[in-house]
């Protein structure tokens, strides 16, 4: 029994191909729920992190100086448990990195440096992050400003298509937990941490929700988008209402574009976003639910 979500990150194509690997990691997710809510949100996450089609580990876009810096995070509401990594290179799996920082120590979050060092003690190699298809990109974008030019690929994500931050959210029954894994923004300062290792930013759960952001991340930080989704559940609102006031809530106070899933103690789950795409899908007791769809409010709530 249980519920996991998992979106591909805001602009990722609901291609097929897509789909099925997020449904491919939902359902491998929910196969590990009763054994542990932390190690099914691995499993689904570290699907996609090896996967080059998603912002997220090895498909992970460039910052400005061609390097993959990475930033991944797992709370758990039973427990107040969080953990996170910030800026980490040269893993594949930033959120087993995490997993082991929530298991095998008290810090809450590493960055830079002594994440990759935490990583090599516990056994985590190292790994090229920088696939072909990031590194033209990058290639490309760096020698257009080099002309003065504005890139032609999209800036938030490095690609002609666009992709970011991918999360996943777990109900199973009698606790709530969610993780995220994100390469951030393309062409991103190096050492610049976006909102997926933020508590209460573009990441959080608690005995009432739990709630995972994708999106422009300083705008998630700095209007605590995932806390105060959280506190509207709590305020007796569903995910889907506290979801569309969060968005609304970001678009007035930042003009941002956001994608946002939820899943609430009463196994309530909802998704919204206010961009071109938001692929989503929902595992509800091992059964896929088909034709899945996430609120689309790009209309109301344009950037442009
Ligand atoms: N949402 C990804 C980032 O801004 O880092």
């Amino acid at each position: 029994m249980g519920i996991i979500a998992v979106h591909g990150g805001l602009d990722t194509s609901r291609d097929k191909q897509y789909l099925e690997i997020l449904q491919d990691a939902a359902l491998q997710g929910h196969g590990l729920l009763a054994k542990s809510r932390v190690q099914a949100l691995e499993a689904v996450l570290r699907i996609l992190e090896e996967s080059p089609k998603f912002n997220c580990g090895y498909g992970s876009v460039l910052n400005f100086d061609g390097v993959v810096e990475m930033d991944a995070a797992i709370v758990d509401g039973v427990f107040s448990r969080f953990s996170a990594i910030a800026a980490i290179r040269d893993v594949h799996n930033p959120v087993s990195v995490a997993r082991a920082l929530m298991e095998k120590t008290k810090d809450v979050i590493l960055a830079g440096d002594g994440a990759i060092k935490f990583a090599r003690k516990h056994g985590f190699p190292t790994a090229n992050c920088v696939s072909d298809e990031q590194l033209d990109a990058w290639q490309k974008a760096r020698e257009s400003l080099a002309r003065g030019e504005k890139p032609t690929q999209n800036l938030y994500t490095g690609l002609a298509y666009h992709g970011d931050t991918v999360g996943c959210v777990v109900w199973d029954g009698e606790g709530l937990a969610a993780a995220s894994s994100t390469g951030g923004c393309s062409l991103k300062t190096p050492g610049r941490v976006g909102d997926t290792p933020c508590l209460g930013g573009g990441i959080f759960a608690s005995k009432t929700s739990a709630v995972v952001c994708t999106g422009v991340g300083e705008a998630f930080i700095e209007t605590l988008t995932s806390k105060y989704v959280d506190e509207v559940i709590a305020g007796g609102s569903e995910p889907q209402q506290a979801i569309k006031s969060a968005l609304k809530r970001l678009h007035e106070l930042k003009k941002a574009e956001g994608g946002i899933l939820a899943v609430d103690a009463r196994g309530r789950v909802g998704s919204a976003f206010n961009a071109g795409q938001f692929p989503v899908v929902v595992v509800v007791d091992g059964k896929l639910l088909e034709d899945y769809q996430p609120v689309n409010l790009r209309q109301e709530l344009s950037v442009h």
